[in-house]
């Protein structure tokens, strides 16, 4: 999808078709002209109606609000209701400071499409959108900054696309090592340096726990390593992703229907590469590391077993109850890797627990850690980028829950509840004392995959995390003034 910037007004601007946004129950603004026609529609100003009027070459839609959550909700419910359309280009006007960002959001979002195994793929004919710097209440916009607007959503959504490209390809494709020649190419495409490891790297470094998931798989594991150096780097950040290309539960098999969609538990590690992405293009000035554990947990001769004690590149030694609390073990590796580089800042994402989609529904990323500022900073910049944050507590009781009679501790709790919680305390383990307020841990279980569509959202992958975490990232230095 192309956003692009037009100086003139609405009116002077060329596009098929103009999109107006109306209040609920209040059609006035200036540029609502349709009124009779629209009543004849049945259109009553409700909340998500929309209304298209082609032959005034008109499309109306109902919002909530003019903030930017449902502005980035109204340009994707435009483009739906545009779909099978021949019409190629839209125009719409500003509503408000913020909204060119988040009208391009919905826009670039919401046309995103995963269409590559279909024989006969539906590509809609809408591929173009100008967004006039003309305000509905006439307030006045400096055009460099609705292009700079329109550049910063371009980037950090299609960034966000490129990821949901990747955790919907299906796991007989995406192994490990095509993981790693996705992001060699991203890489090489966006000046990023990178390493990719294999086994015998992992052997050497004792990183027992990421190894025993990888047991099974034909495939070998991969640790890929991504930099994006700066000259003048203010900050160290080391952002670290669950890349289990399939996860079938391992010996702890899970039941058929807890293994559909277990594609997505690549998508802390796709997330990864489109921050890389998106950081390239934006040229921060931090040297950012993404670090990515990618592997496969599946049933094979040479699979772990529960019952089996593990031993971390950090030296701990974990008791294995149940194979399926894999992604755990490949992060606890991956994080001390991650220390390594001496980081200011630690942030994993990961598809990590069932537990958290319980705790906190569908739709929102579970937040851990014990730095609240630095939890909160990364929720605040969830808010400006519309994805759903939830703060999930630890507190003194918890850690005993992963007490192991004969090892340092058992890979999950025997408890039936906390879950997210006692996964996030688990990893704690394998961040050093000295980097604990450093870290955040975000569990993406539920919002990663999406099965029924909802706001910008198409069913599948959603490149949750993507957009939140480079946001915060692109704050940093602002926070911290
Ligand atoms: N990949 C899953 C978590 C998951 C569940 C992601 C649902 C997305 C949707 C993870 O590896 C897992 O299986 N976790 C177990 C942990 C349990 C065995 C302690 C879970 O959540 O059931
Ligand atoms: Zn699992
Ligand atoms: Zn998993």
């Amino acid at each position: 999808m192309n956003i692009q910037f037009s100086p003139n007004k609405v009116s002077g601007t060329k596009a098929d078709i103009e999109l107006v946004f109306v209040l609920p129950k209040n059609m006035k603004h200036k540029w609502v002209r349709d009124e009779a026609a629209l009543k004849d529609l049945g259109f009553k100003a409700e909340e998500k109606q929309t209304a298209f009027l082609p032959h005034k070459r008109k499309i109306y839609a109902c919002l909530a609000s003019f903030d930017d959550y449902d502005l980035r909700e109204g340009a994707a419910a435009a483009l739906n209701a545009l779909k099978k359309t021949r019409f190629k280009s839209l125009k719409v006007g500003l509503y408000g400071a913020t909204s060119a960002r988040a009208l391009s959001e919905g826009f670039i979002l919401g046309s995103y499409t995963f269409e590559r195994y279909k024989s006969k793929p539906e590509k809609s004919a809408l591929n173009r959108v100008v967004i006039s710097a003309e305000d509905y209440e006439g307030r006045r916009h400096e055009p460099a900054m609705v292009k700079a607007d329109i550049r910063l959503a371009s980037i950090m959504c299609e960034a966000a696309n490129y990821t949901k490209d990747i955790v919907n390809r299906p796991p007989a494709e995406i192994t490990p090592v095509k993981m790693a020649e996705i992001a060699k190419d991203m890489a090489k495409e966006k000046g990023l340096e990178i390493k990719v490891r294999g086994e015998k790297y992992l052997e050497q470094e004792g990183m027992g726990a990421f190894l025993a998931v990888s047991k099974a798989s034909p495939y070998p594991p991969q640790l890929i390593h991504l930099v994006k150096r700066s000259k003048d780097a203010k900050k160290v950040i080391v952002l670290v992703g669950k890349g289990l290309t399939f996860d079938t539960g391992g010996l702890s098999l899970k039941p058929s229907n807890a293994m559909l969609t277990m594609k997505s538990d690549k998508s802390g590690a796709s997330a990864i590469l489109g921050i890389m992405r998106a950081v390239a293009d934006l040229d921060l000035p931090y040297e950012i590391h993404g670090i990515i554990g990618a592997t496969e947990n599946i049933l094979g001769r040479h699979a772990y077993k529960p019952d089996d004690i593990l031993r971390a590149k950090n030296g701990k030694t974990i008791e294995v109850v149940n194979t399926d609390a894999e992604g755990r073990l490949v992060l606890a590796d991956c994080l001390a890797y991650a220390q390594e580089q001496s980081p200011d800042y630690i942030v994993d994402l990961a598809t990590l627990t069932g537990a958290c989609v319980i705790a906190l529904g569908e739709y929102t990323v579970g937040v851990m850690g014990f730095n609240e500022e630095l939890k909160s900073e990364i929720m605040d910049a969830g808010s400006r980028t519309g994805e759903l944050t939830g703060n999930l507590p630890f507190n003194k009781h918890l850690p005993a829950l992963l007490k192991s009679d004969v090892a340092d501790m058992a890979n999950c709790s025997k408890a039936k509840y906390g879950g997210a919680i006692t996964a996030a305390l688990f990893l704690s383990e394998f961040v050093d004392k000295k980097n604990r307020d450093k870290w955040v841990h975000l569990d993406i279980a539920g919002p990663a995959f999406v099965e029924k569509p909802w706001s910008w959202n198409q069913a599948g992958a959603s490149g949750a995390g993507v957009r939140m975490v480079t946001d915060w990232l692109l704050n940093l230095g602002k926070n911290q003034e």
